[in-house]
């Protein structure tokens, strides 16, 4: 009796470290709209993605692209509330989902936190469903798809966030590119790159996040692999 107790400790054991390592091992991209000026790049980064998900979780969250964009152009043409620009913005996210699970072979669209699982490897969030359940951010334009990124990384433990978009990181006045930079620091300097909740979030969640160039697939390659990349580093 001891010893079938003791094998099954440690079979649940092994089952917890697997799923731990597995856990540190996730990634939460966010693939943004700015790629769609360049589809060649968005399609072979997406090719690159497929080829990380074979060792890698990554769970892939759509930005807003031309489709939220749209959105914003419409209110400023026939007004409308920022509520009513919310929600149309976070579908426009779902309609960007399934442009992006055709370009990413292999991968499959989950619309709930329940569907999430360490055992598919290569997922994208349609957020819709849990933002109208939970409703967690400010209903306005300082919440785009960064926050809700960061918001989704927070909810499934990732340890790293990625905002993929078509610049190579934070660009400071001098036309310099920030190695680094601390999240306070980044309203001062950011531009419109990031949105404005997201130096919040990374804080609150102490969440590491890195901005990539999606053009460049290799550099997403060499920060999965070594843990750094051209790119811009947002310390929390
Ligand atoms: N200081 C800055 N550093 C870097 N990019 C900046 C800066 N200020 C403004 N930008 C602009 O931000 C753009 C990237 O943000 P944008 O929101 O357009 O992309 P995205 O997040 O990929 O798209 P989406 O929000 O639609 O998902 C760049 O193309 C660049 O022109
Ligand atoms: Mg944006």
């Amino acid at each position: 009796m001891h010893g079938w107790r003791t094998t099954k400790k440690d079979k649940e054991d092994k089952e917890g470290r697997k799923l731990r390592d597995m856990r540190k091992r996730l990634i939460v991209l966010k693939i943004g709209g700015s790629l769609l000026n360049y589809l060649e790049e968005l399609k072979s980064f997406c090719k690159t993605l497929s080829k990380i998900s074979e060792t890698t979780k990554i769970l892939v969250v759509p930005g807003g692209g031309i489709f939220a964009n749209t959105v914003w152009d419409l209110q400023k043409k026939i007004k409308f509330s920022d509520d009513t620009a919310h929600w149309m913005a976070i579908l426009a996210m779902d309609t960007y989902a399934f442009l992006l699970k055709d370009m990413f072979k292999g991968s499959k669209i989950i619309y709930s936190l329940e569907e999430f699982s360490f055992r598919e490897k290569a997922l994208i969030f349609a957020p819709f469903n849990l933002m109208k359940e939970r409703d967690p951010l400010e209903h306005s334009w300082r919440t785009t798809s960064d926050s809700i990124a960061a918001y989704v990384a927070h909810q499934v433990g990732a340890d790293l966030l990625v905002l993929v978009k078509d610049v190579d990181g934070i660009i400071g006045t001098e036309g310099n590119v920030y190695k680094e930079i601390r999240s306070e620091k980044l309203s001062g300097v950011g531009g419109s790159c990031v949105d404005e909740m997201l130096p919040i979030l990374i804080k609150e969640y102490q969440l590491e996040c890195w901005i990539v160039n999606g053009r460049y697939p290799k550099r997403l390659e060499k920060l999965v692999s070594e843990g750094e990349t051209v790119g811009t580093k947002i310390v929390p």
